[in-house]
């Protein structure tokens, strides 16, 4: 930690710009074991408690780049498809864990539940302007063609990954971050997964080899559009950055089909989904950090190393306060078995190199409730938006309704824009289109935001609008503090000592 961190804080940011910065030291930090960095406490003027606090747990996540190589296949998602039918506390399957067990739903629908704009951009038929946003109904459409694991080489793309080392002696795991879903589990079977030599390569986990492992049972089984994941719940040591977390809950997959890693989900879990402390809680109740909270810069591909701090923020990866963006629909209004990262959108539009910002919905009344999920590639809005964008890329569709853009978007360097607003303005993140298109294989190029089906309000905003942003996502004051993500350094500060101390957090860039 630099000392002059600390001074920065108490100094107005553009002090700060330019501030030599060390490089990334991962790990973890607690207060005592190294000098303290500056809190919202500290802003508003108390003294640095004496006493050993909980601080913070900084890991580096990997970016793995997949090839595609076919030209119509979706992103994919990790979360159960909508409309599953999720069960009372504990699951339907009875296990102590839960998950959303259940039928497994009816085949993959055959032709198209989507029927795409054709180029020209005539309006969606039977709307004039802008319709009312449809009521909020998650997961009304089982037919929702996001959802599931395809075959590698058909989808292409980026995937956050983070290892944690479970066992004594441990044994290193690569898992997909998701803030789609709520649960750990690993061991995908390699051989019946989407691609063996990745699934191998992300590492199993045998209970049989680790001294420290105990049996739970129960079952846990998730049932993905395409996939689906069985087993039992283990108890094991894990070690994240420094910290040993003693008895962590987590399933163990026996079965599994397309699947090809396991899965950290950071939505929320006990006690809504899941009967048993998740491993966001277990760091909160070992003392390793002060509340359910976490920070993500993923950042795009130029901006070096994308990190996740569980208890803290990274001063240096944005400008001025965070933006707290409440969770809407409340907590109390979801579905109590599976509560997200719900947030309205207020604003969709464009900054076009040299031109002003042109926004897209109405100004005063749009809002578009929206999942925010690293899970999820790409973003998915109301199609009339879409259309919009894709216009300005001059974008084809095809038949599957994938809008098309021409990859020399990506080259871009200019200063272009896709501009996601919130809290009425307030907040607004811009991806640079270099960020927002996504290259599903080399040549072929797809806009960032895709259409959600037709009649569904599954919006989301995935990693294409993750990558324009820092979120700090808060459960314990139910919000997600947004900024526009830069990379102007690295200093650490912890957050979550008192509620919504994150608002003191000043952003160094
Ligand atoms: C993807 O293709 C590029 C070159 O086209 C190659 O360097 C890279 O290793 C490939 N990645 C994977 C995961 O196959
Ligand atoms: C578990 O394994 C570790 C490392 O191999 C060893 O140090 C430890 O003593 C073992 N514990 C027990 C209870 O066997
Ligand atoms: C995959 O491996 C499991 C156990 O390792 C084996 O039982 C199963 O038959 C294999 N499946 C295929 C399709 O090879
Ligand atoms: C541990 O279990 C795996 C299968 O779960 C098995 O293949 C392996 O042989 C076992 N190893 C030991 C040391 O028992
Ligand atoms: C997975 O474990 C369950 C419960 O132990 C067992 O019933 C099932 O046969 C196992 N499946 C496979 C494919 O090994
Ligand atoms: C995977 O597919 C096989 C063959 O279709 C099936 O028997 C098995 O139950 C599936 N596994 C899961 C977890 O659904
Ligand atoms: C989100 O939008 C709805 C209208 O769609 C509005 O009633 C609600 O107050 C908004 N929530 C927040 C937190 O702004
Ligand atoms: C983008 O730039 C790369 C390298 O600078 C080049 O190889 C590629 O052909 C360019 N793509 C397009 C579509 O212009």
């Amino acid at each position: 930690m630099l000392p002059n961190i600390a001074v920065c804080v108490l100094l107005s940011a553009a002090a700060c710009h330019g501030a030599t910065i060390p490089l990334p030291a991962y790990g973890a930090h607690q207060d005592g074991a190294a000098p303290r960095p500056a809190v919202g406490s500290d802003l508003v003027g108390a003294a640095p408690p004496p006493t050993k606090k909980p601080g913070y747990v900084r890991l580096p996540v990997s970016r793995h780049y997949f090839n595609g190589s076919s030209g119509w296949k979706w992103g994919w998602h990790w979360s159960p498809p909508p409309g599953f039918p999720s069960g009372p506390l504990g699951g339907p399957g009875g296990g102590p864990g839960g998950g959303q067990n259940g039928p497994i739903p009816g085949p993959w629908p055959t032709g198209s539940p989507f029927q795409p704009t054709i180029p020209g951009w005539p309006p969606i038929p039977g709307q004039t302007g802008f319709p009312s946003p449809p009521s909020f109904s998650p997961w009304p459409d089982q037919t929702d063609r996001r959802w599931g694991w395809q075959h590698l080489e058909d989808l292409g793309g980026i995937a956050y990954i983070l290892q944690l080392d479970i066992g004594t002696p441990p044994q290193k795991i690569k898992v997909f971050i998701d803030t789609g879903s709520y649960e750990l589990w690993v061991n995908p079977r390699c051989n019946t997964s989407a691609d063996a030599t990745l699934c191998q390569s992300y590492g199993n986990y045998f209970p049989n080899k680790s001294n420290s492992s105990s049996f739970v049972g129960g079952d846990f089984a998730v049932t993905y559009g395409t996939g689906a994941v069985k087993g039992s719940y283990w108890s094991d040591i894990m070690s994240i950055a420094m910290f040993q977390i003693p008895a962590v809950q987590f399933a163990v997959a026996n079965d599994s089909n397309y699947t090809f890693s396991g899965i950290l989900g950071l939505g929320y879990s006990y006690p809504y989904s899941i009967n048993y402390p998740s491993v966001l809680d277990l760091m909160v109740s070992q003392k390793l950090i002060s509340a359910p909270i976490f920070s993500l810069g993923l950042g795009g591909d130029q901006d070096g190393f994308s990190e996740i701090i569980f208890g803290g923020i990274n001063r240096w990866k944005f400008a001025g306060p965070l933006e707290p963006v409440a969770i809407w629909p409340p907590i109390s209004q979801q579905d109590p078995n599976w509560i997200q990262y719900w947030v309205n959108v207020t604003s969709v539009g464009m900054t076009k190199s040299g031109q002003a910002p042109v926004i897209y919905t109405p100004r005063d009344t749009f809002t578009m409730p929206t999942l925010i999920d690293t899970g999820s590639t790409l973003s998915y809005i109301r199609e009339d938006l879409v259309a919009q964008i894709g216009q300005q890329f001059q974008a084809t569709v095809d038949a599957a309704g994938n809008y098309i853009v021409d990859c020399a978007w990506r080259n871009n360097t200019g200063p272009g824009t896709v501009d996601f607003g919130f809290n009425r303005g307030r907040m607004v993140i811009s991806v640079r289109y270099k960020d927002f298109v996504y290259q599903q294989y080399p040549g072929h190029c797809m806009l960032g935001v895709q259409p959600a089906d037709v009649g569904s309000t599954n919006y989301v905003l995935g990693d294409t609008f993750i990558r324009g942003a820092y979120l700090v996502f808060d459960q314990q004051s139910d919000v997600v503090w947004m900024n526009q993500y830069y990379n102007c350094g690295d200093g650490v500060v912890s957050v979550g000592q008192t509620t919504r101390d994150t608002q003191y957090v000043v952003g160094a860039c």
